[in-house]
């Protein structure tokens, strides 16, 4: 091995915590010497791109993260104090935390007591910082030649007309707004517009459907909805308001119904005549909201105020509302953005997440904005017209960063490198990945053929829960493993634990759990405090349980191996097994359902579906579609099964557990690794599922 793994210290009880965490650093102190290292393929970062960066080597890393990890407060209140505090938290209060559930409830507190505002400090702080004239959005539409741009100074204004607005019909500080909108300008600046007034965003990703989006609303029950009505994504019009009458009309049965609907009038995708509209209850964007002033009284909320709730899979159907507060998270978007991107002023940086999920919460609207970035907001799809899409946007707006997920990447991969060669793409600089591993083969082709060897990817590893990055590289920094997201983040205590619970350390795999608390953890599941501690605290006592498994190797670096629990990872989008299988027990037909996560080339994994029939009912090709349908119309066309498979019966114990490990093996054509099946009730369900295969 050409390191060891500095030095081991094997007696966990003499050691205070400080000593203990410091363990962590020794563990990759020795990563100097990688340079020797020839057993693994190791991608070495440009020394002029080094010599650049904002962490040049990991020396310097070392140096910040050993920092990081022994004073904490000293550390993130340097970090902080770069923001603009109303009033600043009290001295000595930088953080309070407790994950372990033996000691009481779970908390974690940043920068309690002090007051702020994460619009202020995006826009009006930029602003006076001199940045008013320097673009902020760069605005690319569906189609080709639709664009538009807005500086600092004229995104502000219209911030404060919303802001205004909202504020007039009622919507105050802590009330919830649900944004259910596509990636137009609109999007962020909504999400920014309530955080100026203290009202909690609760963005819908605009591909969930009625249903999923009415679970929402009545969830969090919103004082208004924000959306437009309609969007054309690559060549297909969607109708949203139709999507969001339908939700609202559900969410009114069941007692929830928000004041207004703020409708954006798209009308390049959709006149306004042809929208559907309730009268009193719908009011059009483009009527109202330019006739508000252009400044707003910013709200001054606590770091702990709550700045938005973000719904997010499970393991149990229920969507859980992740609860992020305000100034822990500012500072730790910001951050991450900041040292994980080696931002610098001048870059262009593209993020191709959607607003509807966490990536473009924190790296597209927050932590750039943060940072005074300009930031590109693209509305369709990547391949559309061509596969040649993101090149050219790449080029259009000389992007320097560019942020991406696998499931892109491979696809891209698929359709051939002419698509990536007809661009310069010369203006390029860091790649980003995130979402789900990112295999070695299309690391490569994103490192060579995308960025011509010449760009260090950020292969960043972190969750809606975690709000910020938690392991990644910082580029410049460190020699890369293609598939390693590497090491952890400043601040960050990552540890891999065995099944009981026990740390691993050096070389191993196991449960990736976190020991300590960062600013940008989310604080509780909205409603449900005791969902918060069982799912992500009680696992592992002490810790917070990620739901991944990882390994780490005999360099330190760290490689996610993907979800250990029901949850399914299709092209990056979480979805929990339970809500498939929901969806699909729903159909009048349908007695029972078993899904599971399968390999998949494109999207990382698919969804596999085996379904019992109600009595009687014999499948059919028709069925099958109805039974699709229904996983569309009631979580979105995203969470479609990719494969339906009959089954008389399914794989359970004597007391009626479904055995998902032989699924997924029976799935995945792996049946010589069935494993002992005779703990099953009726072992000979296998071999009957095994011979419907292909029917
Ligand atoms: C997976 C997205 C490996 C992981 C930010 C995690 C990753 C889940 C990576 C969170 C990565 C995300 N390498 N796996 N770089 N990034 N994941 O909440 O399984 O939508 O638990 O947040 O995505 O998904 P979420």
């Amino acid at each position: 091995s050409c390191l060891g793994l500095g030095r081991r210290i094997s007696s966990k009880k003499a050691m205070n915590s400080s000593e203990h965490h410091l363990r962590h650093v020794q563990s990759i102190s020795a990563i100097h010497s990688t340079s020797s290292c020839t057993e693994d393929e190791v991608v070495f970062p440009d020394p002029n791109f080094s010599s650049n960066a904002l962490v040049s080597s990991p020396t310097d890393y070392l140096d910040m993260y050993r920092r990081s990890i022994q004073d904490p407060s000293g550390f993130w209140s340097d970090v902080a104090s770069r923001f603009h505090w109303e009033r600043k938290w009290p001295a000595g209060g930088v953080f309070s935390e407790n994950l372990d559930v033996s000691k009481g409830a779970v908390s974690i507190e940043w920068f309690k007591g002090g007051l702020t505002n994460i619009c202020y400090n995006a826009l009006d702080r930029n602003i006076q910082a001199g940045l008013g004239d320097k673009i902020a959005v760069y605005w690319e539409g569906n189609d080709l030649g639709q664009d538009a741009t807005f500086t600092y100074n004229q995104l502000l204004p219209k911030v404060c007309q919303l802001a205004n607005y909202l504020r007039d019909v009622g919507v105050s500080k802590g009330d919830a707004v649900v944004i259910y909108l596509p990636m137009l300008t609109e999007l962020p600046l909504a999400m920014l517009a309530c955080a100026r007034i203290g009202a909690v965003h609760s963005v819908v990703f605009a591909g969930f459907s009625a249903e999923s989006l009415a679970q929402r609303i009545m969830d969090c029950k919103p004082k208004a909805i924000i959306t437009c009505n309609a969007v054309r994504r690559g060549s297909k019009l969607i109708n949203l308001k139709d999507i969001v009458d339908a939700a609202l009309s559900e969410s009114a049965n069941n007692g929830v119904s928000p004041a207004v609907c703020l409708t954006y009038e798209n009308h390049s995708a959709m006149k306004r005549d042809a929208t559907n509209w309730k009268q009193g209850r719908d009011v059009w964007w483009q009527d109202s909201v330019p006739n508000y002033p252009t400044s707003c009284a910013v709200e001054w909320v606590d770091a702990e105020d709550p700045l938005f709730l973000l719904y997010t899979s499970g393991s149990t159907g229920k969507p859980k509302g992740v609860l992020h507060t305000t100034g822990g998270y500012m500072v730790y978007t910001a951050t991450t953005f900041k040292y994980a991107f080696d931002y610098k002023p001048t870059d262009i940086y593209w993020c191709t997440a959607d607003c509807g999920w966490i990536t473009g919460h924190s790296y597209v609207t927050y932590g750039p904005l943060l940072n005074g970035a300009t930031v590109v907001v693209f509305e369709g799809a990547p391949n559309y017209p061509d596969s040649g899409r993101c090149w050219d946007i790449v080029d259009k707006y000389k992007v320097t960063i560019f942020y991406t997920a696998p499931t892109l990447v491979r696809s891209l991969m698929r359709d051939g490198d002419e698509y990536v060669k007809r661009y310069s793409r010369k203006s390029l600089r860091v790649l980003g990945s995130v979402g789900e591993p990112i295999n070695p083969s299309a690391w490569r082709w994103f490192f060579n053929v995308v960025g011509d060897a010449r760009c260090p990817i950020s292969d960043t590893w972190w969750q809606t829960e975690t709000g910020g990055f938690m392991i990644t590289p910082l580029p410049g920094a460190w020699p890369q493993k293609p598939g390693s997201a590497t090491f952890p983040f400043f601040g960050v205590l990552p540890v891999i634990v065995d099944e009981k619970g026990v740390e691993i350390e050096g070389e191993g795999s196991g449960y990736l759990c976190i020991k300590n608390s960062w600013p940008g953890a989310f604080r509780t599941l909205y409603g449900d405090h005791e969902r918060y501690e069982t799912t992500y605290f009680k696992p592992f006592t002490g810790y917070y349980f990620s739901g991944d498994g990882c390994s780490r190797d005999k360099d330190g670096y760290h490689w996610l191996t993907g979800r250990v629990d029901d949850v399914i990872n299709v092209s990056g989008h979480r979805i929990g097994s339970a809500e498939v299988e929901s969806a699909l027990v729903s159909h009048p037909q349908c007695a029972e359902a078993a899904v599971v996560g399968i390999e998949h080339e494109i999207k990382g994994q698919g969804i596999y579906a085996f379904v019992t029939l109600v009595e009687g009912v014999p499948y059919s090709e028709e069925l099958r579609k109805s039974l699709i349908l229904e996983v569309r119309k009631q979580i979105g066309a995203f969470a479609a099964p990719d494969k339906i498979h009959w089954a008389p019966g399914l794989p359970k114990t004597r007391s009626g557990k479904i055995m998902r490990r032989i699924l997924r093996k029976i799935a995945s054509r792996q049946l010589d690794e069935l494993g002992d099946t005779s703990t099953l009730a009726d072992p000979s369900v296998v071999d009957q599922l095994i011979d419907l295969y292909d029917s």
